[in-house]
């Protein structure tokens, strides 16, 4: 039996968040090298993303997509066997509507005549060795009076049995959701993404890097999409990924305590794990965060469970999530601007503790294990996260935790 398409969630690197369109074949191979120089490659980011911008807005004569010459002046296909050299994996964007949200050649179609190219263009991905597609959903063509559900279904649905018919498997990230924020119903639409793709943005775009501002406004987009997700646990499994888009952790505007936050929260929610930053860039301590083995390792559970939130303050989130094996992971996170002493009772938390009940207690971040049998302590600083995994050893009969004020 074959494993699954992302049977785990996708980890890697775009350049969206960092560069925008600023960026050249030399960028991207800058930051793929990066992945693996700095080991972050080895803990499992090895999806390298281009995402909008590098082609151009005509098509050629036949009807392909052809690169910006200017970014790729070899065309794609060397710069996708570099990646592969590097034991990566190559991933490309495009879009669902005639043009891309930047202005360039979409697959989609432009005017309601059959004119689309998802079949065309998943087979010139196929022919530079694509392994990941992002489609994104600016410009989709909604006939007058027609259901914005149905263009977009018929656009995602077309793509995702192009890129089925093709000989090589490539995992197919669907933005179509992310285009449906603020309509009544909108999660209607993860009923079908889910047919069609391996993971789906939704939500809104995390902040962008803007050097003149690092404030705190891209921590708060962290917020946002954190609070969007989180109640979207039933839509996931394994092969099945809610996306609430880049760990931007490390970069610009981002504390080490936030990087913490995020990197910890993503994987409570099981999210894809997609960096965009300058990788090389990225300091020692941001890299020891983002490739901390144990919290991967809580985000790519093959049960591919999301968290539920158990406990809320003002300023405190109590995230709890079951792993295979009968382990737990728990989150606290503090998203006020004082810290916070924490000390959460087992029994808070579900278990039947007592006398009875032992646990084993790792801490990712320190690398402590100890045994436990009252509760979890932590000082956890503003907008940083504590997270522990639990091993239950005897006696702790655990309740199931359906976190029922989550679920939309
Ligand atoms: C909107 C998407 O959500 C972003 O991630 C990025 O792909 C831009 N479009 C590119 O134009």
């Amino acid at each position: 039996q074959t494993p699954a398409l992302a049977a785990t969630p996708p980890m890697g690197w775009n350049d969206w968040a960092h560069y925008q369109c600023n960026f050249t074949a030399q960028t991207i191979l800058a930051n793929a090298k990066a992945l693996v120089s700095s080991g972050l490659a080895a803990r499992g980011y090895d999806i390298v993303t281009i995402d909008d911008c590098w082609m151009q807005k005509q098509r050629d004569a036949a009807g392909n997509l052809q690169p910006d010459p200017a970014r790729f002046p070899q065309g794609m296909k060397p710069v996708a066997d570099a990646i592969h050299a590097l034991g990566l994996k190559f991933g490309i964007y495009e879009d669902a509507g005639s043009e891309t949200c930047g202005g360039f050649a979409g697959s989609g179609e432009p005017d309601g005549g059959g004119n689309d190219h998802f079949a065309q263009d998943a087979r010139l991905f196929e022919s530079w060795g694509v392994d990941y597609l992002k489609l994104d959903g600016c410009n989709v063509y909604v006939p007058k009076g027609g259901s914005q559900d149905a263009a977009y279904r018929k656009a995602y649905a077309a793509q995702s049995a192009a890129l089925k018919a093709l000989r090589h498997p490539v995992v197919f990230s669907e933005s179509a959701p992310a285009y449906f924020q603020g309509t009544p119903g909108w999660y209607e639409v993860l009923d079908w993404v889910r047919g069609y793709g391996q993971l789906w943005r939704e939500g809104s775009d995390i902040m962008t890097f803007n050097p003149k501002h690092p404030d705190k406004s891209r921590f708060h987009s962290v917020m946002w999409n954190y609070a969007y997700n989180l109640p979207l646990g039933r839509y996931q499994t394994p092969g099945n990924w809610n996306d609430p888009d880049f760990i931007i952790g490390g970069d610009g505007g981002m504390s080490l305590a936030e990087t913490r936050s995020q990197l910890a929260l993503w994987a409570m929610m099981s999210a894809p794990l997609i960096l965009s930053s300058d990788v090389g860039k990225l300091s020692p301590t941001a890299l020891h965060i983002l490739g901390n083995r144990e919290v991967i390792r809580i985000d790519q559970d093959p049960l591919g469970r999301m968290a539920t939130l158990v406990q809320r303050t003002p300023t405190m989130d109590v995230l709890f999530k079951p792993l295979t094996g009968g382990d737990y992971a728990v989150a606290v996170f503090n998203r006020g601007s004082a810290p916070l002493a924490v000390d959460l009772s087992l029994d808070s938390l579900g278990f039947a503790a007592g006398n009875a009940c032992s646990m084993s207690v790792s801490d990712p971040w320190t690398h402590a294990t100890l045994s436990q049998q009252h509760g979890l302590k932590a000082n956890v600083a503003a907008h940083d996260t504590a997270i522990w995994r639990l091993h239950p050893a005897t006696g702790c009969a655990a309740a199931e935790r359906t976190g029922a004020i989550t679920a939309i």
